[in-house]
């Protein structure tokens, strides 16, 4: 087995090292910036191998029980407040599993050095690592090229990319904006900011009465040749709704808009093919899909990024720099300015691997497992409302609830004393909390770790807690 992963590694970094050649176009980085050679060159190659080989060494996890996987989050295995962590907040981050913390350490601890910046041997490996990361990345989401894959510092940071060089060059007085009302605000208020920039208008999709998921109908009435821009959540992070995208962009291409999905809540959780997808632009965050913070992405069409401006200014987004004037680099390069979150990107590259070797439709199967025991029994609890769709018209592994009388605040508090980590507030989606006549829910959301017997504790624990109010 190891000698098939090393042999693979082998062709990965060649394929990468294909790809940063390709990238820094015939020897334009390689000779003008880093002063190298073809020799040079071929020495990052053999370091390139090297790299992935380590990367490589992690067994294949397909056949493993969801038992293992869990054992590899050593974070669980502890006690809060006396009792066994259960952690329910993934949708807010979820946990690293020790591949992932083990790249973080490797990279610091053996080849930490600045990327696309040298020909010495440190600087070499981090820069064919951090390209494998992208193209693991581009691989998990199937992008037609690695170059269609812009590191952005979280999902929130695509959006903004998208917001100000996309927005700011395409839009004008008039043209107009869709979202829905369930928006998180990283895919609200970079809209609202952009539309008071340009003068374009901003419109809110409702959602349907009885099962709160956008609503199509309303959407096809609403949607016109002023639309330029649809941007919408794919799984919403409080209502667990799936956005049914196809429809979604084959109305969008009719009146020639771009679509933008907010997919944070899917890419980590059931399988992403950008290509069939259809849409221009989707952005997500390592830090929900076991990978560190500080690195998300920003799917682009390469046709459509090619043709959009920097976002910021500085190193590494250029071509030539003179006094007056500046080119810039092709994408992604373009989007990248300054030094990048290197050993995040790696990390991330290695939580894809760690997905990869899981199966995303498995790791979809089992939430979907998770997620509908959790609806069952909560549904089951005297007094809670849970919001969103119901299980059988496909929802995320997550349930936003209410209990009647009770503040979502109080209910988390109280779990929080036997252990149970969920999430009260406004779950970054205000205008909806709004929109639904309320100022917070209490989430409960799910991830490949958890199991059965934590959701049977997290009642036991809600059914603690409304009796302790209640009397
Ligand atoms: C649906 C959705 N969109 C956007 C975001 C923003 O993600 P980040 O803060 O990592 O940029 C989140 C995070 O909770 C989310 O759940």
């Amino acid at each position: 087995m190891r000698g098939l992963h090393t042999s693979l590694a082998a062709e990965e970094a060649a394929a990468t090292w294909r790809a940063i050649t390709e990238r820094t176009g015939s020897c334009k980085h390689a000779c003008r910036r880093c002063h190298s050679s073809h020799r040079q060159r071929s020495r990052q190659a053999v370091q390139a191998v090297n790299v992935a080989e380590l990367q490589a060494a992690t067994p294949s996890t397909s056949e493993r029980s969801w038992d293992s996987v869990r054992a590899d989050f050593s974070i669980l295995d502890q006690s809060v407040n006396g009792k066994p962590l259960i952690y329910l907040d993934s949708g807010a981050t979820s946990q690293k599993p020790r591949a992932v913390t083990d790249a973080l350490d490797h990279y610091y601890a053996r080849y930490n050095s600045n990327v696309h910046r040298g020909v010495h041997h440190l600087s070499s490996q981090a820069t064919a690592a951090f390209e494998a990361a992208r193209q693991k990345v581009s691989s998990f989401v199937n992008a037609r090229s690695s170059s269609e894959i812009v590191f952005t510092k979280n999902a929130t940071e695509g959006i903004n990319l998208v917001a100000h060089s996309w927005a700011n060059q395409n839009l004008k007085p008039g043209d107009e904006i869709l979202v829905s009302v369930a928006e998180h605000h990283a895919n609200m208020v970079p809209w609202q900011m952009a539309a008071k920039r340009t003068g374009a208008v901003l419109k809110h999709v409702p959602l349907t009465p009885d099962t709160q998921e956008i609503d199509m109908q309303a959407f096809k009435e609403m949607i016109s040749p002023r639309t330029k821009l649809v941007a919408l959540v794919y799984v919403s992070n409080m209502l667990g709704a799936v956005t049914r995208v196809h429809d979604v962009v084959a109305e969008a291409r009719k009146v020639g808009a771009k679509v933008l999905l907010d997919a944070c809540q899917a890419v980590p959780n059931m399988p992403v093919d950008v290509q069939s997808l259809g849409a221009d632009f989707i952005v997500a965050s390592a830090h929900k899909m076991c990978g560190p913070t500080g690195i998300g992405f920003l799917w682009g069409r390469s046709e459509v990024l090619e043709g959009m401006p920097p976002f910021q200014g500085g190193g590494e987004m250029i071509d030539h720099v003179g006094l007056q004037e500046s080119t810039y680099a092709p994408p992604p390069g373009r989007f990248e300015a300054g030094t990048p979150a290197i050993a995040e990107a790696i990390g991330f590259g290695a939580a894809v691997d760690y997905l990869s070797e899981l199966g995303m439709a498995r790791v979809q199967q089992r939430e979907a497992e998770l997620g509908g025991y959790l609806y069952q029994q909560l549904r089951g609890v005297n007094g809670v409302t849970i919001y969103g769709p119901p299980p059988e018209n496909g929802r995320a592994a997550l349930c936003s609830f209410n209990v009647e009388g009770l503040h979502a605040s109080d209910v988390s508090t109280l779990l929080d004393h036997e252990g149970v980590a969920v999430r009260a507030g406004h779950h970054c989606t205000q205008p909806l909390h709004e929109y639904l006549g309320m100022n917070a829910t209490a989430r409960a959301s799910l991830y490949i770790y958890n199991t059965h017997s934590e959701i049977d504790a997290f009642i036991q624990a809600l059914k603690s807690t409304i009796k302790f109010f209640n009397g």
